[in-house]
């Protein structure tokens, strides 16, 4: 989705501001343009395409001035085109300003302000606050932004700046998410972290409703009535580093291998020799935890399918009835929430428009919401009566991956913790479990290194037009994830189905122009029913990869090919499982010569409906 970045500075801030959208291009975006002051005046230079393609024909850095915006473009409201590409300006070209998210009541506010006589160049949502804030400007820049924001209904973020006001950036919030980042001589507004992590590591959360005023030297922050917020400072831990590539030709294939890493951070500190300890992070009191009855889990996408893998984590091993809803249908189905519900949510960004309204209307009913989010101070964060975070540092590329093993990794830790904090896992059981979790970043290690079988794998299937996932049981969700991997990165059809279901219509389907990729670790419930419909498959002459538990001998005799995964508890096979079917995608999208970490249309954080 859209990108902001704004910098006041003591130097040229074109060359900057450059980098600093360029460092935002994963979220997805079709156009871009840039606007700085100098001399009093407004310069701006934008167009669709990607940011270095625009930039070759406009070349962004010649731009003068010590203020300036950024902004690539996800089109919402009017057509993909320069016109509508931001920033925008108002009549008289003193106001230049970029927004993200969506104002709703545009139409009558274009309406009112074509009346009296505002000439407006794009078809956008955006316009009308430019055009808005030219109308209540009587020289001060603050006030006219704040009088404008008055008549605004929708989300925004907002960076703006007037070429009567040289040295002055106005930001503003609703909804949509938008960090102050505060260095030395300078100051910055961005959409997200990354944009701004090699200028400063300092950054202040803009609230909803709230406004700011941003000189190089100092950033005020206010409500909408005026009143002055005190904001608290707080420090990024994210290494600028962490969001480059390091010689990995995606950083997708980057995020892959980072997998190991993520899982060791994201327990680290939370287990003490034979004990886990979460106490601190959920907030809550042990009898509150003990009384749940019931859990809803609410996410989105790569997110919901960690979701069903905590579905049955929670349910087999901590003995709670689990529920999982897709955020966006939650929030319009007016949910039955009885007491004793807990509430969780599961997102990578803690941004995503319907899982942040999912949580807001859990709390509407008095429900309890815990979090499992990545990225520190997001919305979702922030809403939330506790969050657990992933340690998964800065995930670039869209098709998420080692966020979602993460997740896996602190469903799996909060499992543990409920069951033994609830009487249904004794200590020895604990003490096997994290012995469990301990071994995986070095299986996964161990996945990584049969990479190359993968790739020459990938490689003869890249041509297919289809593809069925298939899994039972715990491995379901990771069929799931295996297609909505390939889908996002090689635009190649993919479903993913229960493997008994494939009998009720996809079975129609299958010929030998039909990749079956089946996930078939061992376990002691439906290992043998998959087997059997393995043999389904095969008997339809469809072309099977399985996904097995090493030295399973026998399943290789069944199938086209094998990929074999290491050995560990059959709950914990969904985290080894789904590394092969990452890299299978990966290298698939690469053979067909795909936008790997930005495929066309998707966006990283969805932050409108
Ligand atoms: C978008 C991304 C997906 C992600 C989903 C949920 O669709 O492209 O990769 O899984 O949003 O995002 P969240 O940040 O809430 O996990």
């Amino acid at each position: 989705m859209c990108g902001i970045v704004g910098i006041v500075s003591g130097r040229k801030v074109s060359g900057m501001l450059l980098e600093a959208i360029k460092r935002l291009e994963y979220r997805g975006y079709d156009s871009v343009g840039m606007a700085c002051i100098a001399e009093g005046r407004l310069a701006t230079k934008k167009d669709i395409g990607k940011i270095g393609e625009v930039d070759k024909k406009v070349d962004f850095s010649s731009l003068e001035g010590t203020t300036g915006l950024a902004h690539s473009r996800w089109a919402t409201h009017g057509g993909v085109s320069r016109k509508n590409a931001h920033p925008h300006e108002d009549c008289k070209g003193n106001i230049s300003l970029v927004h993200n998210g969506i104002v709703e009541n545009h139409n009558e506010l274009k309406a009112e302000l074509q009346k009296k006589g505002h000439f407006f160049a794009s078809d956008t949502d955006t316009e009308v606050i430019a055009h808005l804030i030219e109308e209540h400007y009587h020289g001060n820049f603050l006030d006219a932004v704040k009088a404008a924001l008055q008549q605004i209904e929708g989300s925004y973020a907002l960076g703006i700046i007037h070429a009567k006001h040289p040295g002055q950036m106005v930001a503003a919030r609703n909804e949509s998410p938008l960090i102050i980042g505060l260095g030395k001589d300078e100051n910055f507004i961005a959409s997200d972290v990354p944009a701004i992590l090699p200028y400063t590591k300092k950054v202040t959360y803009l609230g909803n409703r709230e406004i700011a005023l941003l000189t190089k030297e100092k950033v005020e922050v206010f409500g909408l009535d005026g009143t002055k917020r005190d904001k608290a400072v707080e420090a990024i831990t994210w290494a600028a580093e962490s969001a480059e590539k390091h010689g990995f030709s995606h950083f997708m294939l980057k995020e892959i291998h980072e997998q190991p890493q993520a899982i060791a951070e994201t327990i680290n500190g939370r287990i003490q020799e034979t004990l886990i300890t979460l106490a601190k992070e959920l907030n809550f009191k042990d009898a509150e935890l003990k009384k749940i009855e019931r859990i809803i889990i609410v996410a989105c996408g790569t997110s919901w399918h960690a979701a069903l893998v905590g579905e049955f984590m929670l349910e087999e091993l901590a003995k709670v009835p689990v529920e999982v809803e897709y955020a966006s249908e939650f929030r319009y189905r007016d949910p039955i929430i009885p007491p004793d519900t807990l509430v969780m949510s599961i997102s990578q960004s803690g941004e995503t428009a319907d899982t942040l309204a999912a949580i807001r209307e859990a709390k509407k009913k008095k429900a309890k919401v815990i979090s499992i989010v990545n990225v520190k101070g997001s919305s979702i964060a922030r809403e939330s009566d506790a969050v657990l975070y992933t340690y998964a540092g800065p995930e670039i590329g869209v098709a998420s991956t080692k966020a979602f093993t993460s997740q896996l990794t602190v469903l799996y830790l909060l499992t543990v913790y409920l069951a033994k904090l609830r009487g249904v896992m004794p200590q020895d059981q604990v003490s096997n479990r994290i012995r469990d979790i301990r071994k995986i970043p070095l299986q996964i290690t161990q996945v990584l290194e049969d990479k190359e079988n993968i790739l020459s794998l990938a490689a003869s299937f890249s041509r297919h037009s289809n593809a069925l996932y298939l899994g039972r049981g715990i491995n379901y969700p990771i069929a799931l994830e295996g297609a909505l991997k390939l889908k996002e990165v090689s635009y190649i059809h993919a479903e993913g189905y229960p493997a008994a279901e494939m009998k009720h219509g996809p079975i129609a389907l299958i010929d030998k122009n039909m990749p079956v990729i089946v996930v078939a670790t061992k376990d002691t419930r439906t290992y043998k029913k998959v087997l059997s419909n393995i043999e389904e498959v095969k008997s339809r002459g469809g072309k099977i990869i399985a996904i097995a538990s090493r030295g399973d001998h026998e399943i290789a005799k069944k199938v086209d090919h094998v990929l074999y995964i290491p050995e560990n508890s059959y709950i914990l096979a969904p985290l080894l499982a789904v590394v092969p079917l990452q890299l299978f995608a990966y290298y698939i999208a690469l053979k067909r010569g795909c936008d790997i970490d930005k495929p066309r249309n998707l966006a990283k954080a969805v932050v409108v409906e």
